[in-house]
């Protein structure tokens, strides 16, 4: 009986035992990898780190946190996870390395700016590339350039108090190079898009948009002018449509619709921002000024007329680096557009999880000073003999982001900057108001690079139009310092 107890006993032991280690087996092995995600600020219930970004001015509001985080930060705002990328190494990491895997947008609208990789948004880039945006397009788009660029200089001349120069002008030049007939009748269809448009590019919110959209009531109003401007862009169409001819399908026509419309809001946006930060600059660092004035006078000394064809034949090599600089401090998209993580992914030993956002603080890249000397300073001289470009390989200047969603809008968007600048500094002498001795450069809220304030300058036109002047060669005859006109250049 004791020897059957004691058989008993022992294969009741053998038997829990191994059920104990098949457990334990089961508990150590097949245990999921521990997840190690990239660190961040402290969370609250249900918001997680929103409170981190109310009424901060967003890169300037993650640069803060970055510096604790470190360069690759993540955030929970609401559900949603968002990623910052901070550095150039990380960058190069998700823009290069991942750069499949974090091509794809957050769908916060159905256009080119915010679709999804796949199908759809290649022939939307293959549109834009065809109809706007390739180089030898944008060459047409010259004499655009040139007249808006003559009516302006015109009106600056005959100007009085409050007219609105740069947001004006950047944006009929993009209007007018999209839709051409469109500027017969800005008033009505067309500044009713600008608005809606800059209203839009500024917004082009990451994140934060469908979330304080849905808490502040937003929505609803944002839906309306989406479809005003969806409206009136369809008008415009309409007008395209006897150029194209009626070949085209109804869904051809949507697809024009959506791209033409982003043209419109990255394009619009951008541009009168780097115009004004760039003025700003100019504004600021007087010794910056002279040197691209003097360049710019000795390539078209006694021109009454500066042309797209004297531009392209000039090289004017500071004109560039001035406008690179300005990109750099002020670049109009500080967090790049938002990408999402297709599958989870890792970076650096930090686990990504899917369907992240991705933001790319490129301001705090482009203008920090681990990449950079005197990064605060307003150097154009710091991309001389500098392989440094903004084509999306050199990692510590983003201003047209990189990888496969990098900005399609360079080789259209740079003219335009050359051409105003250069107009505005060969016929005028610019200065501050009357008892102003400090250029304000605070930012404006939202998620575009924007000026605060409205940018107020006085012209002095020193070369006289065309038509008083005799003779071109007659020019260096005429007073340089004509009278002032208080011109008030508001920026978008
Ligand atoms: C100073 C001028 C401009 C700057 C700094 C700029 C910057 C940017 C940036 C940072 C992005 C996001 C890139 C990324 O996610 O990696 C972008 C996207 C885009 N930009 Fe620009 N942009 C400028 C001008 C323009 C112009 C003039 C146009 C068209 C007329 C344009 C059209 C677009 C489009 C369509 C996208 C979306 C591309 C995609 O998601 O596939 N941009 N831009």
């Amino acid at each position: 009986m004791d020897r059957h107890n004691l058989l008993y006993q022992s294969l009741l032991v053998c038997v829990v035992t191994i059920a104990l280690i098949r457990v334990l087996i089961k508990l150590f092995l097949t245990r999921p990898p521990k997840v190690r995600l990239p660190a961040g600020p402290w969370k609250l219930r249900v918001i997680g780190s929103m409170h981190h970004l109310v009424n901060a001015l967003p890169h300037r509001a993650l640069r803060d946190l970055t510096r604790v985080q470190g360069p690759l930060m993540m955030l929970q705002l609401g559900e949603i996870p968002l990623v910052v990328v901070s550095s150039k190494e990380m960058a190069r990491k998700v823009l290069k390395t991942h750069d499949a895997n974090f091509a794809t947008r957050p769908r916060l609208l159905s256009d080119i700016v915010f679709s999804p990789t796949g199908e759809y948004w290649r022939k939307l880039r293959q549109l834009c590339a065809a109809e706007i945006l390739g180089p030898k397009r944008v060459l047409t788009f010259g004499h655009i350039r040139e007249q808006e660029m003559a009516t302006e200089v015109a009106r600056i001349r005959a100007a009085g108090p409050s007219t609105a120069v740069f947001h004006n002008l950047a944006n009929s030049i993009v209007v007018r190079a999209s839709f051409g007939t469109c500027r017969g009748k800005p008033t009505s269809s067309c500044r009713q898009s600008v608005l809606a448009s800059s209203w839009r590019a500024g917004s082009r919110s990451p994140t934060w948009r469908p979330v304080l959209a849905a808490v502040t009531g937003m929505r609803r109003a944002l839906e309306q002018i989406h479809r005003t401007v969806d409206t009136t862009l369809e008008k415009i169409i309409k007008e395209r449509r006897g150029i194209w001819g009626s070949k085209r399908r109804q869904g051809e026509e949507d697809e024009n619709l959506a791209a033409i419309f982003d043209m419109f809001a990255s394009g619009t946006g951008t541009l009168v921002s780097a115009l004004c930060w760039g003025m700003s600059e100019l504004m600021r660092n007087k010794r910056v000024m002279s040197k691209l004035q003097g360049e710019i006078q000795q390539a078209f000394h006694g021109k009454a007329t500066v042309t797209e064809a004297d531009l392209q034949e000039s090289s004017l090599p500071y004109l560039k680096l001035v406008i690179k600089e300005t990109l750099r401090l002020h670049p109009p998209a500080p967090l790049l557009v938002p990408r999402e993580s297709i599958e989870a992914c890792e970076v650096e030993g930090y686990t990504i999880p899917a369907r992240s956002r991705v933001v790319v603080n490129v301001w705090e890249i482009g203008g920090g000073p681990k990449c950079w000397d005197d990064a605060d300073e307003f150097k154009p001289e710091r991309f001389e003999d500098s392989m440094v470009d903004f084509h999306g390989s050199s990692y510590e200047y983003l201003p047209f982001g990189a990888g496969r969603r990098m900005c399609p809008g360079i080789a259209y968007g740079l003219p335009v900057i050359e051409m105003v600048l250069l107009q505005l500094l060969y016929h005028f002498n610019w200065s501050l108001p009357d008892g102003v001795n400090e250029l304000d450069m605070s930012e404006a809220h939202g998620l575009g690079l924007r000026r605060k304030s409205p940018l107020l300058l006085c012209a002095a036109p020193f070369v006289v139009p065309e038509s008083t002047c005799e003779s071109t060669t007659s020019l260096n005859k005429l007073p340089m310092h004509g009278h002032r006109i208080k011109i008030n250049l508001v920026c978008a």
